[in-house]
């Protein structure tokens, strides 16, 4: 059977881009298969600094992944923090990646371009530069299938694979090749000005506010200012935000609501409603947990202790099969 694995980094509160592109997917699968959904705590420090922020943001995407109905029987739910042979094998994996993989990584390029002056690297740090090896250990260390994630994670997911195949082939064939697994239509969220949705640009919607702030940050929105019949509905970033929480059926009269020329004003109305159904049984859910820590830390006890047991073990085979092993 095969496995799911995906995680989140604990950088602020989960965002709606969040729950669309990497929530929403694992928890269906999780359904149906054995699944692996963790924090990601250590990337979290790649992105900030702020020891109070980490500490909460940990708390707050637990409570998230719990809240929106993740089946804790079939998946394995932790900290990457808290299963060290993730970071064990980030250094077996370093010592073999070649230097040139990492300096195509998009995430590195991205601060380079931005990066004015002669040292383009002046504003990376080492861990974002290595990036990409650390969530390879966070898959390969469970031997992973499937890999629910947004399509800006893509390349990672493809890194992941030359990494696998270079251990491959150097030490002997240990790890599965895994799949990224990326719904291009309903797993795209753009931000509120069309580009990625991300913390790192303040284009986001939280995924639990009151009802207001939600209304008020749909507002937000961007939209041209072309008149109403005009719009070209399947360009418009507020269509991609009907296309992710509409169902198949309701889709078509969403279109027929563009085609009418229906008001920006009146669409954003409309948009509310749907999302506002979708996540408003989570809300209490969440903010529970958010308030009750200790059944949030309960639950993740619970998850690394049967992580640990299967993470040693393939270290253990990993360990061995690169030369570390009892004389
Ligand atoms: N890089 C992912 C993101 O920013 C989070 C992540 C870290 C991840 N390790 C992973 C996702 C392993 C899938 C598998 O969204």
């Amino acid at each position: 059977m095969s496995s799911v694995l995906t995680g989140i980094t604990t950088n602020g509160s989960p965002h709606l881009g969040n729950y669309v592109g990497a929530m929403r997917p694992a928890i269906e699968l999780s359904k149906k298969s054995k699944s692996f959904i963790f924090l990601a705590d250590y990337h979290s420090l790649i992105k900030q600094q702020d020891p109070k922020l980490t500490h909460q943001s940990t708390l707050s995407i637990a409570a998230a992944w719990i809240a929106c109905g993740l089946d804790l029987k079939n998946t394995i739910f932790y900290r990457q923090s808290s299963i060290p042979q993730i970071m064990e094998l980030n250094w077996i994996l370093t010592s073999i990646t070649p230097k040139g993989l990492m300096n195509r990584a998009h995430a590195y390029k991205a601060i380079q371009d931005i990066t004015s002056g002669k040292d383009k690297d002046k504003n990376v740090q080492m861990g974002l530069f290595n990036y990409p090896i650390l969530m390879s250990s966070d898959i390969l260390i469970f031997n992973a299938d499937l890999i629910p994630v947004g399509r800006d994670q893509k390349q990672h997911i493809e890194m992941t694979r030359d990494i696998a195949n270079k251990f491959n082939l150097t030490y002997g064939s240990f790890f599965n090749l895994p799949e990224p697994l990326i719904d291009e239509t309903t797993s795209y969220l753009p931000g509120l000005d069309g580009n990625k949705m991300s913390k790192s640009y303040s284009n986001y919607i939280d995924l639990f506010s009151e009802e207001k702030k939600l209304q008020k940050q749909i507002n937000q929105i961007k939209t041209d200012s072309l008149e109403p019949g005009e719009k070209k509905p399947k360009d418009s970033t507020l269509y991609k935000y009907f296309k992710c929480f509409s169902s198949d059926k309701n889709i078509k009269q969403i279109d027929a609501y563009f085609n009418e020329g229906m008001g920006w004003g009146d669409l954003k109305k409309e948009l509310f409603e749907l999302i506002n159904m979708e996540i408003s049984p989570a809300r209490n859910k969440y903010f529970d947990l958010v308030n009750n820590p200790k059944k949030v830390e309960k639950l993740l006890k619970e998850g690394e202790a049967k992580a640990l047991k299967i993470a040693s073990k393939n270290l253990k085979e990993i360990r061995s099969l690169v030369g570390i092993k009892s004389l």
